[in-house]
């Protein structure tokens, strides 16, 4: 018999783990929790995730990153660039952090993540004060000026369509955990930002 029900895991039971997140959590010695960076492209987002979890793992946190030019090669390979897609690339980053954020682990995502809507939704997924987002704030012309990869360039030039700040919108947060102004600020200084925050949240401990 035909199945019209458009939520397909209608008849799926949720099954309920013994080994719960705060078991886990106590067994790391620190709380889980999703740190989202947001920002433009080339505004440092994957260099600030990376060095905050270098910082995080030298004092025995387990972390996690996920990133949009990796993820982009595996779970979203099959991803373009329009709103839709970019959507749908936020949509399974939230879900997938949600998971691993049930196993204990600070998840850190370097994703532009364009619209203010598809961050909210993914906040709206894990429990109040697990989400933080955190916004690199850099200048598109830095961040233009700067084109590490070439794709400004070329986005400028009509090659790359859809391309983030030039052709295609960015929503900044109104309201982020932190802002970090990237393009002033030495790394040191921007991880030292963000240490502060997870202390003061207590995720983790001094
Ligand atoms: S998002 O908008 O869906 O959040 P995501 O962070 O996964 O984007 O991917 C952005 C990366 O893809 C950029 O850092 C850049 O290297 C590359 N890229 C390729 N095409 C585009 C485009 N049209 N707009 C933005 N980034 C692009």
């Amino acid at each position: 018999m035909a199945d019209n029900n458009p939520n397909k895991s209608a008849n799926v039971v949720w099954h309920h783990a013994t080994v719960t997140r705060e078991r886990r959590e106590t067994m790391n010695g620190h709380r889980s929790v999703i740190l989202w960076f947001t920002g433009l492209s080339g505004a440092g987002k994957s260099t600030l995730a990376h060095a905050v979890e270098e910082a995080l793992h030298c004092m025995g946190c387990r972390t996690i990153v996920l990133d949009g030019d990796n993820v982009r090669h595996g779970l979203c390979a099959d991803l373009g660039f329009s709103n839709e897609d970019r959507v749908e690339n936020i949509r399974r980053i939230g879900e997938l952090s949600k998971l691993f954020v049930e196993t204990g682990v600070i998840v850190l995502t370097a994703f532009i993540s364009p619209f203010r809507s598809d961050r909210e939704r993914v906040r709206s997924l894990v429990p109040h004060g697990d989400f933080l987002e955190i916004y690199c704030n850099s200048p598109l012309e830095v961040c233009e000026q700067r084109d590490v990869k070439g794709m400004y360039k070329r986005a400028r030039a009509g090659e790359i369509k859809d391309f983030t700040g030039i052709s295609s919108p960015y929503e900044a947060p109104d309201n982020p955990e932190l802002a970090v102004e990237t393009s002033v600020l030495s790394i040191e200084e921007s991880v030292s930002m963000v240490m502060r925050l997870l202390r003061e949240r207590g995720i983790v401990k001094d």
